[in-house]
Formats: C-alpha cells, structure tokens, sequence
C-alpha cells in the first residue's frame, strides 16, 4: 500500500485501462458492481483552487450540500475548512453530522417549512435567507418561539441573465427565486415589526453553469449599490452572499469558469472591509471529482440507429434527460476501431431515458465498462427508485485504496418504509 499522495492523477488511462487514481476501474467494478466513484485527488485540487482565489478574500465558503450530500465528502469538505449551503432540515442534519459548526451554515430555500426553520435555529445557523416577504411572519413566530434571532440575508432577484439553461437559472424574473428590489424595500421597511428578525445583508444566486465573471460581477455592482442604498434603520448591511454558479466544462471545450478573474472582478477592498463575503458553490468543487461506473449490458441497431444499452439509467443520473446535459462517456478499455454515432441508453421504461444521443463512441460490447464523467454533482444527490431501481453505492477513492461511503440499496431499506397504519384524525 503506497502512502497517499496529493499528486495523483485523478481519472487517467493508463495502459489502456481507465484508473480512478491508483486502482483500474474493472478491478473496482468486480469488487463492487456499478457505483459513483470519487476520486480524493480531484475533490481537493477543486477545494484548493476556490480556497487559492476567494479564501482570503470571501470569509465564508459555503459548500452547497445539494450537489453531493456524500456524508464522507462533506465531512472532508468540513475539515478542509469549507462552510455549508443547506436548503432543508435534512441538509441541516446532514452538515451538522459531518461537524459543520452553525457559524459556517447559510440556510436557503424559496420555501422553508417549520422544521426547516427549526433546524436551523436547532444547528444555530450564521445566516438564513429570506425568500420573500411571506416569510417574514414565519420566521418571526419560530424566532420568537426559541427565543432567539435569525441573522437575516434578503434574497434579491436582479432579473438579470446569466445565459444558462433556463431550469438553473433563478435571477430572472420569470424565476421563483427572490425578491425584487421594490419588494426588499419594502421588507426593510417593516423591519420593526419583526424584533426577532436582524435585516443583515443580502443574497443573490444568478444561477448555475456561469461560465463568464460579467453576469455575476453585474449582479455584484446592482446588489451592492441596492444594498448600500437600503442601509439605515432596519437594515445593516453586513454580509453579501453572491451565491454560487460556477461553470463547469463538461465538454473539455471552454474551460471551466476562472476563478482568479471572477475573484478580481469582484475586488472592491472598500466595499468588502468590514463586511462578510459568502460564496456558495456547489458544481464547481464536485462535479469532475466523480464518475458513474456501469457496465454495457448490450448493443442493438434499429432503423440505423446504435443504441448502447447500458445498466445505469435516468434513476442514477438525471442531468441528460432533464437539462438536455452532456457527459462525456467513454469506455474504461477503449477497443481498437472507429467512433461512429450511438445512443448511450438505460434499462428504464422512458424514451427519455439516456444518459447520450447521438455520440461519437468507439466499438463497444456487452460486457464492457463506461465510465460517465462529471457525475460528482447532481448525480447520486438527484437520484430516485424509479421503475424499482436501487440507488447504487458511492465509492471514495485514495491512492491505491478505495471506501464505500454509501452501500448499495437493497430492496429491505425501501420496504422498511411500507406499512398500513390508521390514522388518528
Ligand atoms: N446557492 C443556491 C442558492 C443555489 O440554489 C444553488 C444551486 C447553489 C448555490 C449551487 O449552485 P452550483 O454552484 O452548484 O451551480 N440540478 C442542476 C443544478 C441545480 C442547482 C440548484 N441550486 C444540475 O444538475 O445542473
């Protein structure tokens, strides 16, 4: 057993064989059968290069739990120094066992329920959000009720466009997400009724897969000019969020969102002194820190077309079937022998079922391994039992040595939940 080391390769061909740092993927695959499988190298080379270009500048670095909830990932995100973005009582819960302290919690969600309120004042979240002035009642009642006050951050919707897909993106004003400023307005304006509620700042997420700092720098200029002309009774403006976003290249074609310019752009020492600067990202610190692992479970061609039929499905990763979302797939013992055009599809009754269309991929057969990059984000966090499928294990490679972190579901954990119990109305 070699001793880890920081250098290693995250995801590489090595002699024809894909490795997932030191270990072949057809050895892990025998070992464990289809999984998500992260590698360490990748997940710290992303938390260094946030941490290289915001962690002197940004006090607090959210890390956005929806992307991966892995309870191993966080809770080396936690020791890594990052903070956490939860959205629900069980994200709180989750960030909470991973040894997220609540002054590194910021609470989002367009629609927070008691219990999730609850669980922030039960985590003693830094930082809540407020989605609109609905909440105000609410938060108030439950702040009152514990005793306590919410230190507040006004989610604002600049209606601006940050040119991505239109389901991640949330700054427009069609969105659901926010307030516009006449609303924040108006909100600080009430402040008074609220003695439970501290109007401390603002939040704004343009939404996600940026890849140019100009729609977040843009935003940056009208909510800190909105924010600084809001100060005065009822509102103190202490902390700004800018929210999270960053572009990831799923295409090896643009490159991923440069954090260095996004960070000089938003360089502003009289603004930011004596203020607290959160980012939220989520995609940007996971998505190329993991892979799905599956095996091809067969090939057909019907009306010339070439479908790649393969165990993994829309269940395991939802991206191509909802967002339209490339991932690049390619086999983990590539064969000698042309691409042509396939479609890379699962075993699930939908035509909407692929993971891609149309791709150039090279000779495969049943039997033979993809590996689906890029699946670190929104891939185990979004997926679902459909069509009776079990959520396949998560695996956390290190060197030459590799963890489960989430076993395989079986159909017991699903059958646990069943029962006929009366109701007591
Ligand atoms: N902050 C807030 C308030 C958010 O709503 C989100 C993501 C983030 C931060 C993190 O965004 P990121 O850095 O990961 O782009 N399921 C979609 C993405 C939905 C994002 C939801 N909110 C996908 O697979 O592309």
């Amino acid at each position: 057993m070699k001793p880890y080391s920081m250098q290693t390769e995250p995801f590489s061909n090595r002699e024809g064989v894909l490795h997932a740092e030191e270990i072949p993927l057809p050895r892990l695959y025998r070992a464990v059968g289809p999984c998500y499988v992260y590698s360490r190298a990748a997940l710290d080379r992303r938390v260094d290069a946030v941490l290289g270009s915001f962690g002197h500048r940004a006090q607090l670095i959210a890390y956005a739990v929806k992307a991966n909830t892995n309870a191993h990932l966080l809770r080396h995100f936690q020791e890594r120094g990052l903070g956490a973005e939860v959205v629900s009582a069980t994200e709180i819960r989750e960030a909470m066992r991973a040894g997220f302290a609540g002054v590194r919690m910021v609470c989002n969600g367009n629609g927070k329920s008691l219990e999730d309120l609850r669980a922030a004042i039960a985590a003693d979240a830094a930082w809540i959000n407020l989605d609109g002035a609905w909440e105000l009642p609410r938060l108030e009642a439950e702040a009152a009720r514990a005793d306590c006050v919410f230190h507040v951050l006004l989610r604002v919707n600049p209606d601006l466009d940050a040119s991505t897909h239109p389901y991640i993106s949330t700054g427009l004003k069609t969105s659901k997400f926010g307030m516009d400023f006449e609303e924040a307005h108006r909100v600080v304006g009430d402040a008074h009724h609220y003695p439970h509620l501290r109007l401390e700042g603002l939040h704004v997420h343009l939404g996600s897969q940026i890849h140019e700092p100009g729609p977040i720098r843009e935003a940056f200029t009208r909510v800190r000019d909105f924010g600084l002309s809001l100060e005065g009774p009822g509102f103190h403006f202490a902390a700004l969020n800018l929210g999270g976003g960053f572009g990831v290249d799923y295409r090896g074609e643009i490159g991923d969102l440069d954090l260095e310019s996004l960070a000089a752009s938003l360089e502003d020492p009289g603004f930011w002194k004596g203020r607290t600067w959160i980012l939220e990202p989520g995609r940007y610190l996971v998505a190329d820190g993991g892979i799905l692992l599956g095996e091809v479970l067969g090939v057909k061609r019907s009306h010339g077309r070439r479908f790649v039929i393969c165990e993994l499905g829309m269940n395991d990763l939802i991206r191509p079937a909802l967002y339209e979302a490339y991932h690049s797939i390619s086999p983990v013992s590539p064969r000698e022998g042309a691409a042509s055009p396939a479609d890379v599809v699962g075993p699930i009754c939908e035509s909407g079922d692929f993971l891609a269309q149309d791709r150039e991929l090279g000779p495969v057969e049943a039997g033979d391994l993809l590996a689906v990059r890029h699946a670190g984000a929104y891939g185990s966090a979004m997926a679902s039992n459909y069509n009776g499928r079990l959520r396949l294990p998560e695996v956390w490679v290190e060197g030459d040595r590799a963890f489960i972190t989430r076993r395989r579901e079986t159909p017991e954990d699903l059958e646990r939940l069943e029962g006929f119990e009366e109701v007591s109305w």
